[in-house]
């Protein structure tokens, strides 16, 4: 399923023909009442919470639809709609679905998603899952304000939330991802919401050179906090303190940000008092002077005991290879090493300046939590 999604990445681009019949697709699906319906269940995680409530949708052309394309059920190919049908063939040789020789049509592993204007093809998550898209992928999206005709660089643009929902006011958006199944996915999401200004570079960040510089840099990089002898999944593994992406991103400021150019990123990371160091080291790390400003939205106390430090564990087993109780000693041994008391999730944004800050909105001890204050 997967190589014919790499072959796409090879070429960087979709042919005309194939641009034309994704977006057809994607008025096919509108026509039947698709992205209203899915629209009703974001931000939350529909595909694990709301799933009662979309087995009972009462048209059974578009229940037919969602099974497929959302919840990730068989259906035989008669039920869905016939401006449907046409369509799975091609997406089966694209890689997006599968068709069986008895007529009935799976899409398992992908999730066609539908938020804030923009359809996006995703993977459901698993514990192997490499095309990534989650709570703080939104959580980015929400909050990036591109302006209309300028350029952005979207680094770890992953199935590219991101650089969907800027490609729709910037010139142009060039998007930098290490995975080539990723890169692919996010030609395929560019040529579904008909965006033509959207340039796939399947890179590794650190070194990748590009031409020209940026109004506005957006990245959700990997940020999980791993342990630095445990394997972990790609798209989240943020080193021991969930910044070694990051860091290398902010050092990259120079090479990339125009004079007047600005920043938005998340971030997942420890702190040993509530926001001293940590966002003095991200200011540290920044390659040119910036007027930061971090907005904490969740703030967990970590030590071992806790809860989130049971999540943590519980992460680590699910999408590492290290059993619970290696996972557990290994994080253990590096909060007490660095004496870490909180893990915030953060969002920072800022803009090139003479005068460098950082200021931080504390909005972690909320009751909600998380990505969202
Ligand atoms: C947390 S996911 C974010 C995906 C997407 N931007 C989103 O928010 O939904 C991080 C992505 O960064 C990519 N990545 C990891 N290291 C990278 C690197 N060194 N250069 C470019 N991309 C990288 C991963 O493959 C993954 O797709």
């Amino acid at each position: 399923m997967n190589e014919n999604l790499a072959l796409n990445v090879e070429e960087r681009s979709l042919p005309e023909s194939d641009l034309r019949w994704l977006a057809s697709f994607a008025n096919a699906l509108s026509s039947v009442g698709y992205q209203p319906t899915i629209a009703a269940l974001f931000p939350l995680y529909p595909w694990r919470q709301e799933l009662p409530r979309l087995a009972n949708i009462p048209r059974p052309a578009l229940a037919a639809c969602v099974d497929l394309f959302f919840r990730g059920k068989k259906v035989p190919i008669e039920e869905l709609p016939a401006g449907i049908r046409p369509f799975l063939p091609k997406l089966a040789d694209l890689g997006m679905l599968v068709i069986s020789p008895s007529g009935v049509a799976s899409a398992e592993r992908f999730v066609l998603n539908w938020s804030h204007g923009v359809l996006l093809w995703h993977e459901r998550p698993s514990a192997t899952m490499t095309l990534y898209f989650g709570p703080e992928s939104v959580a980015l999206g929400l909050r990036i304000d591109p302006e209309v005709g300028s350029r952005v660089l979207d680094l770890c643009a992953g199935p590219g939330f991101q650089t969907l929902v800027a490609a729709r006011k910037a010139r142009e958006v060039v998007a930098v991802e290490i995975n080539p199944a990723a890169a692919g996915l996010l030609t395929l999401n560019a040529a579904l919401n008909q965006l033509t200004n959207i340039k796939v570079i399947c890179a590794d960040l650190v070194d990748v050179q590009l031409e020209g510089r940026f109004d506005m840099l957006i990245a959700n990089p990997p940020l999980v906090p791993i342990p630095q002898d445990i394997s972990y999944v790609l798209c989240g593994d943020g080193g021991p303190d969930g910044l070694w992406v990051t860091r290398k991103i902010l050092g990259r400021l120079d090479d990339w940000l125009t004079e007047t150019g600005r920043i938005h990123f998340v971030g997942y990371s420890y702190d040993t008092s509530a926001y001293g160091p940590l966002a003095q080291d991200l200011s540290s790390a920044c390659s040119v002077d910036m007027d930061l400003l971090m907005v904490v939205t969740g703030t967990f106390d970590c030590a071992e005991g806790t809860p989130a430090f049971a999540q943590l564990v519980s992460s680590l087993v699910m999408h590492g290879k290290a059993d619970r109780q290696t996972s557990s000693v290994e994080i253990s041994n590096y909060i007490k090493a660095h004496d870490i008391k909180w893990l915030h999730c953060f969002h920072v944004s800022g803009q090139r300046s003479s005068a460098p800050r950082i200021s931080v909105l504390d909005f972690g001890q909320t009751d909600y939590g998380g990505w969202f204050a």
